[in-house]
């Protein structure tokens, strides 16, 4: 009698075992989540003009919101070594090499600091359209391009309309 006891335990113990690893090597429920933020740039974004002239003034001014907004994970000089980065582990592009960027529209870039990419977050709530693209100008100085020279009659800050 005590082992048929003992057996029943063993069996129902086994089967217990047998339920818990069912459990656990069954497939999650929830489909596998996607990347945060997908690189989705259509053709309409890519074919979108600059209107912002590539000037010395656009490019100071995509300066200074890259240093407040950007560097800390592309770099203060855009070489993609930011001190966030590092931390998080994210692999930052090199802005400063021409070959990175070199194949982008800046309809593109334009598209990509608005709604992200991969693990970058998207910038486009914090900034205005003309932030958006007086940082692509600076992006295009950071690999050496040269801007036109500030002919003083620039337009004020955020006063230019940008079409979409
Ligand atoms: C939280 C960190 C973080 C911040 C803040 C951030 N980025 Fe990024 N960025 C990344 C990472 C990481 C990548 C690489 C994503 C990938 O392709 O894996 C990236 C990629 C990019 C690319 C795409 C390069 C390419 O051709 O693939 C552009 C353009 C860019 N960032 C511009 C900016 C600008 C401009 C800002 C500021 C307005 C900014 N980023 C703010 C982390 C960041």
């Amino acid at each position: 009698m005590r082992s048929k006891i003992l057996i029943l335990a063993m069996l129902l113990g086994a089967g217990c075992l047998c339920a818990q690893e069912k459990k656990e090597t069954a497939p999650p429920a929830e489909p596998a989540p996607a990347a945060a933020h997908p690189a989705t740039i259509s053709a309409e974004d890519k074919a979108r003009k600059n209107p912002v002239k590539f000037t010395e003034v656009s490019v100071t001014r995509g300066k200074k919101i890259f240093g407040t907004q950007c560097a800390l994970c592309h770099g203060d000089k855009g070489n993609g070594k930011g001190e966030l980065a590092a931390d998080m582990k994210l692999t930052v592009p090199d802005f400063t090499q021409p070959d990175t960027l070199k194949d982008r529209t800046d309809g593109e870039l334009f598209a990509i600091i608005g709604s992200g990419k991969e693990t970058m977050p998207a910038q486009g709530s914090r900034l205005t359209d003309e932030h958006r693209w007086n940082l692509v100008n600076y992006m295009r100085a950071l690999s050496g391009k040269v801007p036109e020279k500030a002919t003083g009659k620039e337009p004020e800050e955020n006063t230019i309309t940008v079409p979409q």
